[in-house]
């Protein structure tokens, strides 16, 4: 992940806050971190020792803070930052079967997860981040179920004016003491293999020369589902045909109608 000293940088959904705190041996100029849960329900799952650790630096943290809902944001400075950073988004945990079967009946949770991403994206340059700043936000994922079934560096941005620029490998040893979390559970996850997707407001950006480009982008790969390079036609022909291929289609086209959705409100 290429973080600089002079970015004040924002996290979100951190899980235990072991991210944010390992952040700080970068140096940034200013970091503010924010957790979905209660600092109670973060204590009860993983202790409060980052947090504390977060406190004794001088780093705000902000509590209970969905950035799907800027009522949940409080006294956070709008544009003031260069870098917002989330680490292995994924929507929370549902309460119950039922509130799953509810969800998921109407909407599926490819395209909830999608939305929380780009929900993500756009509140942060409309709201966190400083206009004449860097103007930079960061996704690290995983490149395994669920989360390459969610075209990240092609379909989030699709009809704004965000431009995906490129990614890194995240480097978990460049983050002293930083646990992976899952969702609701105090087991941390143990495959840190990750990706740093990064996009701004331009489609060139002064750290775009240490990314890589988009991947799987031209006629030879299935963009979609990240396959090829198919050198022969039956191979493409094959891939076309295959489970992996149909369903991600399906999450596709599911997508697609979600933003027409959200275009025609
Ligand atoms: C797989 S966990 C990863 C936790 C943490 N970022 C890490 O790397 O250990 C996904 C995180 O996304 C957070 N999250 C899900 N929906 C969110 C939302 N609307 N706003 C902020 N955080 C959210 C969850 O609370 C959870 O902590």
């Amino acid at each position: 992940m290429i973080i600089k000293k002079e970015w004040r940088i924002l996290t979100v959904g951190d899980g235990d806050l072991s991210f944010s705190n390992a952040l700080l041996s970068h140096q940034p100029k200013a970091l503010t971190a924010s957790v979905y849960d209660s600092l109670a329900t973060l204590s009860g799952k993983y202790g409060d020792h980052f947090y504390r650790q977060l406190a004794a630096n001088n780093t705000p943290v902000f509590f209970e803070f969905d950035v799907t809902k800027p009522a949940s944001w409080g006294a956070l400075p709008k544009h003031s930052f260069d870098l917002v950073i989330f680490q292995f988004p994924l929507l929370p945990a549902f309460r119950s079967f039922s509130e799953y079967q509810e969800q998921a009946q109407e909407i599926s949770l490819n395209t909830l997860n999608r939305r929380l991403l780009r929900t993500f994206l756009i509140n942060a340059f409309n709201h966190f981040l400083d206009p004449d700043g860097q103007q930079l936000c960061f996704i690290t994922s995983k490149d395994v179920k669920p989360y390459r079934e969610w075209n990240i560096e092609n379909a989030l941005h699709l009809q704004t004016d965000i431009s995906y620029l490129g990614s890194v490998n995240f480097e978990i040893a460049d983050f002293p003491g930083y646990k992976i979390r899952n969702v609701e559970r105090d087991k941390f996850v143990r495959d840190t293999r990750g990706t740093t997707y990064v996009w701004g407001k331009t489609k060139h950006h002064e750290i775009s020369p240490e990314l890589q480009s988009p991947l799987y982008q031209d006629n030879h790969f299935c963009t979609a589902c990240r396959a090829g390079p198919f050198t022969r036609e039956e191979d493409r022909m094959e891939h076309s045909q295959s489970k992996r291929h149909k369903q991600m289609m399906e999450f596709e086209a599911l997508w697609l109608e979600d933003l027409r959705h959200l275009a025609e409100k």
